[in-house]
């Protein structure tokens, strides 16, 4: 079968599309025909040696963090899928996503939502999924609550949105102008330009921010959690000295597998009440152009491989 490897850390170029085995299922994992797999800012991260999860004895290594496809073979303890299923999942950093063929523990894997194809459904798992761990696991979101959504229209913040409305809360976000229709049309109640306005000017205090940028807009997001609110990060620890004396709670965390949030997910996006939307679609050869595509351009949700037809 085709893979995408690295055999050493650095740009695009070291990604090469190579023959390998196809994996065998142990018995707790199932073996998925890939279909789409989508590009996570955290792939060019994992290639650029940047990401500590892979290091030089993980080599050679295949990204990829999330698919869609058909179950192909299950290890014998697997009883919650059969073959031919649709299935989607985020998937742990042990195995990658770009490829034809990939193992994924059963408790990582959900059923596909029934009203995406197959790209569609491969954007979910690792954005919904951050969301989600974000939102509520991390972030205590509530019905009736005030959230701040830093990068409201990227892969994760689109889905960010959609989770907090769908919860109850009023959702506020900041994104560059181009995006204001598009964040307000996935239900955002304030939208603020970050390129023209200083978010902490024109919001009152919510009680969680969440953050998917980081840097200064992170420094600059203690000013407006309220005292006992929560300000959560995909991306750098906030400084807990400063929380300590606001009174408010802070944390970073790493988004984890979990099937059946996946799950939970997928009947949202079946119930219409979150929308995916892909930006673009790369074939797996043009693995490095896609990655580029998601530094460099300016791209709304997210960005998804066609591995197969
Ligand atoms: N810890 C974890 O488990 C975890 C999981 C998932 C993601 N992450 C991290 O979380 C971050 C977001 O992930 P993603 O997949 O959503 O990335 P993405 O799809 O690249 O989206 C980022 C969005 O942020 C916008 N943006 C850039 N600067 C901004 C600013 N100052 N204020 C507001 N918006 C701004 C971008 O818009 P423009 O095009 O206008 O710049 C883009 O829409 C990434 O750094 C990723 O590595 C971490």
């Amino acid at each position: 079968m085709q893979a995408v490897r690295i055999h050493r850390f650095g740009g695009p170029e070291v990604m090469t599309i190579e023959e390998i085995d196809r994996p065998i299922p142990s018995a707790n994992e199932v073996l998925i025909k890939v279909l789409a797999a989508s590009v996570n800012p955290v792939d060019a991260k994992m290639r650029e040696g940047k990401y500590p999860v892979v290091t030089e004895k993980d080599l050679p290594y295949v990204l990829g963090r999330d698919v869609s496809g058909q179950i192909a073979a299950a290890g014998d303890n697997v009883s919650s899928f059969l073959i031919g299923d649709d299935v989607f999942a985020f998937l742990s950093p042990d195995h990658g996503g770009y490829e034809e063929f990939v193992l994924a523990r059963a408790d990582e894997v959900a059923t596909m939502p029934k009203s995406l194809d197959a790209v569609g459904a491969a954007a979910v798992p690792l954005a919904g999924i951050t969301a989600w761990q974000g939102l509520f696991d991390h972030g205590g979101l509530r019905s009736g609550k005030r959230v701040l959504i830093h990068g409201g229209a990227g892969g994760v913040g689109h889905f960010a949105i959609q989770l907090a409305k769908d919860k109850g809360a009023w959702v506020a976000t900041t994104v560059s102008t181009a995006d204001r229709e598009f964040v307000s049309d996935l239900g955002a109640d304030l939208v603020i330009d970050y390129k023209s306005e200083k978010f902490e000017d024109v919001i009152e205090p919510v009680d969680l921010v969440f953050d998917l940028i980081g840097g200064e807009t992170q420094d600059r997001s203690f000013d407006v959690v309220k005292p006992g609110g929560a300000l959560i990060s995909t991306l750098k620890e906030p400084d807990k000295a400063r929380a300590a004396e606001l009174s408010i709670r802070v944390g970073r965390y790493t988004a984890q597998p979990n099937g059946s949030q996946l799950q939970e997910i997928a009947e949202l996006i079946d119930q219409g009440k979150v929308k995916v939307v892909v930006a673009g679609t790369f074939k797996l050869s043009e693995v490095g152009q896609a990655q580029t595509a998601l530094k460099e351009n300016h791209i709304r949700g997210k960005v998804v491989l066609k591995v197969a037809d």
